[in-house]
């Protein structure tokens, strides 16, 4: 059984969620200079790297940004190991499963809406861990110039025990849809739980453990710019997702030897590489690359308290700019739990073409567009131009509806919002998922016209 220990000075206690008390241990901020050490006096004093490190560790920097970035935007942590990462067997190539990575040109992309019902979580006769679970629906970009996304669906019915993984084509951000996930990570645990996100940045190793037995959930693969927290504007200093609320692991590490595999995520192929022992063997970090989590009850939610819909830009959690203002590789955008007070208002989505792109899936409950067929695990993809909003039912009980102040508490939908087009892969083409009556939700939209 591998060792464990955990310790930090400034840790916090994890917010308990709704399956129950977590007992893993956080430090909370956002893109914080953390500190961690899980022996006490390992972490190096005045200095990053010390002729000799205490205990006899290893001194490793990861840098997650270029050097040279600006002190705003620049990320690394320094790392005090068992054994520098450098220590495993070349990678081979090892089969993709249903993963795929930019370019996506597998298929031609339609014009049209689409829609998928859930994937299954495999039968337990089919052991399937996160790295074999992964599915990719669709995508855009290009790995090799950081730009764009993949956007994958997860099932898994296993435990990572001896397997690792990391991913150096872009950073992961993870939103459960069933089952916890416990992620073990170089910097320590993070536990993500329906309802919470976690971020796991370009290049840090994992595995992942299921409390539940079972998991499903989405990915934003993150090509470009490290994701952040949006500029606020005229909202003012305060609002949407607060810094205080993202946690970051405090460091915990296996010192464990034995028939390991890792896995890397690199150029858009996995590659596989022996190990003789545990990565996850950081015993003291400090710098401000650092995975997190995020529990999406904690969000700020803004809106209108006159009239009218506003743009969905208001939900955004985080966001990855390109270099043209104000236009995203990704934005992660929520749908959450909110009041509807806005008054003379038709207040579901309107009927919309965008610039942007849109996948979209559903965490629980019922998203305010659509009536039915949308269903929690389920995805759907609406790309540049192509016309959408409210399905017909939704359209004529909104349109008639009294305009009293609504609670929607049994829904959390989100959004990756994404400047390029979403090309989705053959799987997600010819999955049975597919739903090839969407289309029908708006043929009831009869024509009211009257001179
Ligand atoms: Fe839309």
């Amino acid at each position: 059984m591998p060792q464990i220990k955990t310790a930090g000075a400034r840790a916090e206690k994890a917010k308990t969620n709704s399956h129950g008390k977590s007992g893993v241990q956080y430090q909370s901020g956002f893109g914080n200079e953390f500190s961690s050490e899980a022996v006490e006096g390992v972490l190096p004093r005045g200095q990053n790297s010390p002729q000799k490190v205490a205990h006899g560790l290893y001194t490793e920097q990861l840098s997650g940004t270029a050097f040279t970035a600006p002190r705003g935007t620049n990320r690394r942590t320094w790392l005090y190991r068992i054994r520098p990462s450098v220590a495993h067997k070349p990678f081979e190539p090892m089969r993709q499963g249903k993963l795929r990575s930019a370019p996506f040109d597998e298929v031609p992309t339609p014009p049209n809406q689409l829609r998928w019902k859930p994937i299954p979580i495999p039968p337990a006769t089919e052991p399937t861990d996160f790295v074999d679970g992964l599915i990719t629906m669709a995508g855009n970009g290009n790995t090799h110039t950081h730009a764009g996304v993949g956007i994958h669906i997860y099932v898994a019915n296993a435990s990572m025990t001896d397997r690792f993984f990391y991913n150096a084509d872009g950073e992961m951000l993870i939103v459960p849809q069933q089952g916890r996930l416990l992620l073990r990570t170089e910097m320590g645990i993070l536990e993500a739980a329906p309802g919470e996100i976690a971020v796991i940045q370009r290049g840090i190793r994992f595995r992942v453990e299921l409390p539940d037995k079972q998991a499903r959930g989405y990915i934003c693969e993150n090509y470009g710019a490290l994701f952040r927290l949006p500029d606020l504007g005229p909202i003012g200093a305060n609002g949407l997702a607060n810094p205080r609320h993202f946690l970051a692991p405090v460091a915990a590490f296996e010192d464990r030897e034995g028939d390991c595999r890792i896995v890397a995520k690199f150029q858009g192929r996995l590659w596989s590489a022996a190990i003789d022992h545990s990565p996850l063997n950081v015993v003291a970090w400090h710098g401000n690359y650092v995975p997190y989590k995020y529990d999406l009850a904690n969000f700020n939610c803004i809106n209108t308290v006159s009239f009218d819909h506003p743009d969905p830009s208001i939900y955004t959690v985080l966001t990855s700019p390109l270099e043209i203002p104000g236009t995203a590789n990704v934005d992660f955008v929520i749908f959450p739990p909110r009041w509807m007070v806005s008054e003379h208002t038709f207040r579901p989505p309107w009927f919309h073409r965008n610039f942007m792109n849109e996948f979209m899936g559903l965490i629980h409950g019922e998203y305010d567009a659509k009536a039915e067929g949308f269903v929690p695990g389920g995805a759907s993809l609406h790309n540049c131009m192509a016309g959408h909003g409210p399905d017909t039912e939704t359209f004529e009980r909104a349109s008639n509806a009294e305009l009293k102040p609504v609670y929607l508490g049994d829904t959390l939908a989100f959004m990756f919002e994404t400047r390029f087009v979403c090309q989705p892969t053959k799987f997600a083409m010819e999955s049975s998922e597919l739903d090839h009556q969407y289309f029908e939700c708006w043929q009831g939209l009869r024509k009211k016209f009257k001179t």
